[in-house]
């Protein structure tokens, strides 16, 4: 049948409009129809090219599907070898490497660079001739790939012809790029693979290198793949005096362009790039591993050469690991803001992407069920787009059959109360409405000015510190590490530096700033110091009683029993004790003379007064010591009813023995 000729013409600016608009919209990035009007284009050009068969050429850009699949792929020589690129991980190498280039060059001039993303796919190459996509390859081991031209013609963002209304198409191309996967499209790829009961791709990279090597072109067109394109291999008809010109003529043919590239002069511009580009990264919708540094005069590059197996002219600066294996120590809870309590993995400290990592939040107990995660696990964590660190997973395989499965604790770490769980919801909440806010607020009245005056801890920083699980109590501040800090939002090397230090400062106070710091109900600055002036030590105060206090003046009955009763409470006396084990010291405190100090004691037979473990507690508090056994230095042998064969022993070495009685008459404090 004769195709009329106005039906010819008609294909041929269909498909010229096509191309012309896929380039708007994968190139420029900037379409200037809407997705309706652009199909409406295709669905016209299929039913012209279903009507009239013999108009079908490959190029048309209907024809990206529909080669049957293979049996293997075919290998194909690269004329020019697809080499790879020296790595660099620190600034100093990449100085290290714009002075070997101009020691080599023998000029001392700033060189020009092209900066590049360094995509983290797969590198391919296609091959253009007369403009028309012919055959397109892997890389292979650089000097032979594998022919995958018919998976790489389902890409979209792949020109099956290049485009020539902005300058004339070269004889031919070998344009040179990575093929990889969206990050989104991974995930959701993932997500139906999962349905299916498939086993997931570990990361994009798997995910693309995976769908370019199918041999069935339709499984690769269902998997939303895209290129960048950033080299050449051959080219005739066409030459370019720079990296940056052969960037800018790529985006004129239609081949898609890295957006991010940038021309610099001179090493110092490209490092603070490569620090722009490791700050934008998260933000990306695709994996950048580091950027290429290339030497952007092709002439120079051309001087430079090539070693066996990298140009000289290009490096690949990385960017530190954002993946580190460490193990779990254990998993504690954090409770937040609204009550929900969220289990944290600590782990030992790690670096992750340049930062140390210590914790990582676990979200909520079925999610550690879920993924198996236990404590002394061997884990992969992440630092993920935010400064939040992850666990990825645990290592099974390294397990040593120690390792614990987490238990949810039934009680609220911070105030006691019994944790609970609403029907359908997988977090743990304290239904005490005022545990969080009163823990927030304790804290911060601690770390308040006429307290402990700890600059650079204001009450946003509290609530981000136990929130983040790093803090349950006070004493907990001291023991802040500079990782933590680092894990927080806001805080840099510098300001986690300051806080530490002024924590560490804090450690030396006085006894009215520490009672004033600790909260006792009624206990204003005023009443501190009050108190201090009267006791003049921290152990005295404890030790006086309600009447005590009230014979104090300025003391009223009402302040005398809030401070009795916060000092009988069990758990503030705990609070104090490690708050001293912490290293604060009290400074100015009169020493009270112990009267058992340096004495040590050993008990042998029963006792009449108390029990064997009340006069040991007795004899610690007193600040003596007692041993199990009589030793020539033992001080002291009381003797009971029936004593044992300690007696015999405290004879022999000469050692005092005295009776209960002479004992309660040494421990009688005056
Ligand atoms: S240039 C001779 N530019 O990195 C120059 N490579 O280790 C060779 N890559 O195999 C490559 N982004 O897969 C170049 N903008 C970029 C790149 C890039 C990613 C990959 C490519 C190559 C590997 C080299």
């Amino acid at each position: 049948m004769n195709v009329p000729e106005e039906v010819l013409e008609r294909i041929q600016k269909l498909r010229d409009e096509i191309n012309y608009h896929n380039y708007r919209y994968y190139v420029l990035d900037s379409p200037v129809i809407s997705d309706e009007d652009y199909d409406a284009l295709v669905n016209e050009l299929k039913a012209l090219e279903e009507k009239y068969p013999e108009t079908i050429t490959p190029d048309s850009p209907t024809q990206r599907v529909g080669a049957p699949p293979s049996e293997k792929f075919r290998t194909v020589p690269h004329h020019v070898p697809m080499l790879s690129l020296d790595d660099a991980f620190s600034p100093e190498e990449v100085r290290e490497f714009d002075a070997r280039i101009k020691r080599f060059l023998g000029s001392e001039e700033d060189i020009e660079y092209t900066l590049e993303p360094k995509m983290d796919g797969l590198a391919v190459e296609l091959v253009y001739e007369k403009g028309i996509f012919t055959l397109g390859s892997t890389r292979g081991d650089g000097f032979n790939g594998e022919d995958v031209t018919n998976n790489l013609r389902t890409i979209p963002s792949i020109p099956l012809k290049l485009l020539s209304r902005n300058e004339p198409v070269p004889e031919l191309l070998e344009a040179r790029g990575e093929v990889y996967m969206e990050k989104r499209a991974f995930e959701k790829l993932n997500q139906e693979r999962k349905k299916q009961g498939l086993p997931p791709f570990a990361n994009p990279r798997n995910a693309a290198a995976g769908s370019l090597r199918q041999l069935d072109p339709k499984v690769t067109a269902s998997r939303p793949l895209q290129i960048f394109l950033y080299g050449v291999g051959r080219i005739t008809g066409r030459s370019f005096n720079t990296q940056w010109e052969l960037l800018h003529t790529f985006k004129n043919w239609g081949l898609r362009v890295n957006p991010l590239i940038k021309k610099v002069m001179g090493i110092e511009k490209a490092i603070s790039y490569h620090q722009r580009l490791a700050e934008l990264r998260p933000s990306l919708d695709y994996e950048i591993d580091g950027m290429v540094i290339k030497v952007n005069d092709l002439s120079l590059q051309e001087k430079l050469g090539a070693k066996a197996k990298s140009p000289r002219w290009a490096l690949a600066y990385k960017f530190e690991a954002a993946q580190s294996i460490t193990r779990i120590k254990d998993i504690i809870l954090s409770v937040g803001r609204t009550g929900a309590v969220t289990p944290v993995a600590v782990m030992e400290p790690v670096k992750v992407g340049g930062v140390t990592v210590s914790r990582a939040t676990l979200h909520n107990e079925d999610e550690i069920r879920r993924r198996d995660i236990r404590i002394g696990d061997w884990v992969i964590v992440r630092r993920a787009g935010d400064v939040i660190p992850e666990v990825v997973r645990p290592l099974k395989e390294r397990r040593t059959g120690q390792e614990k499965p987490f238990v949810m604790p039934q009680y609220c770490p911070v105030c006691g109360s019994r944790l609970v769980r609403k029907d359908g919801e997988a977090i743990w909440r304290c239904p005490n409405p005022d545990c969080f806010p009163r823990l927030a607020k304790r804290i911060a009245h601690f770390v308040s000015k006429g307290a402990m005056d700890i600059e650079g801890l204001g009450p946003k920083v509290v609530e981000q510190l136990i929130t983040a699980g790093i803090i349950r109590d006070i004493p907990d501040l001291y023991y802040i590490k500079k990782e933590d800090l680092l894990s927080l939002e806001g805080f840099a090397e510098k300001s986690a530096e300051n806080l530490l230090a002024a924590l560490e400062n804090s450690k030396h106070t006085t006894l009215a700033r520490f009672l004033f710091a600790i909260g006792i109900r009624h206990v204003g600055e005023v009443t501190a110091q009050v108190l201090a002036e009267h006791f003049k030590s921290l152990d005295r105060l404890m030790n006086a009683s309600r009447q005590d206090l009230e014979a104090i003046e300025g003391i009223g009955p009402e302040v005398a029993g809030s401070i009795a009763q916060w000092f009988s409470d069990e758990k503030n006396r705990t609070l104090i004790k490690r708050l001293m084990e912490a290293g604060i010291v009290i400074e100015g405190q009169k020493q009270e003379e112990l009267p058992l100090k340096g004495k040590s004691f050993v008990f042998t037979g029963s006792l009449s007064h108390f029990k064997r473990e009340e006069a040991k507690k007795l004899v610690t508090a007193l600040g003596g010591q007692v041993q199990s056994t009589v030793g020539k230095r033992t001080d002291f042998v009381v003797v009971g009813e029936n004593p044992g064969s300690k007696l015999e022993k405290a004879r022999k070495l000469g050692v005092k023995t005295i009776t209960e009685e002479e004992f309660l008459e040494l421990t009688r404090q005056d």
